[in-house]
């Protein structure tokens, strides 16, 4: 039986104390971050010094488009870096993200699938009008969920896409849809593979899954929220392995 104290859980947000004491690794840039997952700084460099040029072209996007959603909820500007670097840094072939509102996100990372020459990205969202920044793109799979059973939808879906190079949870930040998403995606994550989430401050699913699993997570404090991810190396202590390649 669920115990009071579990339930509240779900409803209040993680305070900074409960990420400076989990155990994780907490950093305030981009560079820093792709550090803390294993990149040598050269490479990281590289791809950051791209980025200049990339987000100035992202910019004009911006100029060029009508919006529908606030700009507030694209991610922010240390997490945009970190999503064209790592988009550039794993050379992955499959993407995930879930939540696109107008497509700051999607856009980054094709932006970087692109100038790899290979890749997909497999966005979700529950919204016929996301997507706007990007239009249509040859590396982009645009699939909206029924909005009266996303989660079912989206495990559907998953089954579909196969073994995942790095995940990017962006949608609804409640505490049980984050988890539902983190335990979906956890066990499709290829060895090397990068997992990871906006808005871990919402809730305290990301620091519970992280717990859960024996993970050490870092942090990446962007201006008013955070981002956090794992690199999936090695099997859990729950025992779950990364997936041998499908898809
Ligand atoms: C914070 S915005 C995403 C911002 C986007 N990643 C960006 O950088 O521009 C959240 C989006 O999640 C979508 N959403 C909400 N619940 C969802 C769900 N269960 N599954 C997929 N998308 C969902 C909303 O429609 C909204 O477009």
């Amino acid at each position: 039986m669920r115990t009071l104290g579990t339930g509240i859980r779900r409803y209040t947000e993680p305070s900074v104390r409960d990420f400076t004491q989990s155990g994780g690794r907490l950093t305030t840039s981009a560079a820093d971050f792709l550090g803390e997952l294993g990149w040598e700084p050269a490479e990281i460099e590289l791809v950051l010094g791209e980025y200049q040029e990339v987000a100035e072209r992202l910019a004009d996007r911006y100029a060029d488009t009508q919006l529908h959603y606030p700009r507030t909820h694209g991610v922010e500007v240390e997490t945009s870096a970190v999503l064209y670097g790592l988009s550039r840094l794993l050379r992955p072939r499959s993407v995930v993200e879930t939540g696109v509102a107008d497509g700051r996100s999607s856009w980054l990372i094709l932006a970087a699938l692109e100038r790899n020459g290979s890749g997909l990205l497999h966005s979700f969202d529950i919204n016929r009008t996301a997507g706007r920044l990007v239009g249509e793109h040859p590396q982009w799979r645009l699939e909206i969920l029924d909005a009266k059973d996303p989660e079912a939808c989206f495990s559907r879906a998953l089954e579909r896409v196969g073994t995942i190079d790095l995940f990017f949870h962006d949608s609804d930040h409640l505490y049980l849809p984050q988890l539902f998403e983190y335990r979906q995606a956890w066990p499709r994550m290829a060895e090397g593979g990068v997992f990871a989430s906006d808005d871990v401050n919402s809730s305290r699913a990301f620091l519970d899954f992280c717990g859960r699993h024996g993970q050490r997570p870092v942090f990446l404090f962007d201006s008013r929220k955070i981002t956090g991810a794992v690199r999936r190396l090695g099997t859990d202590v729950r025992g779950v392995a990364p997936a041998q390649r499908v898809g």
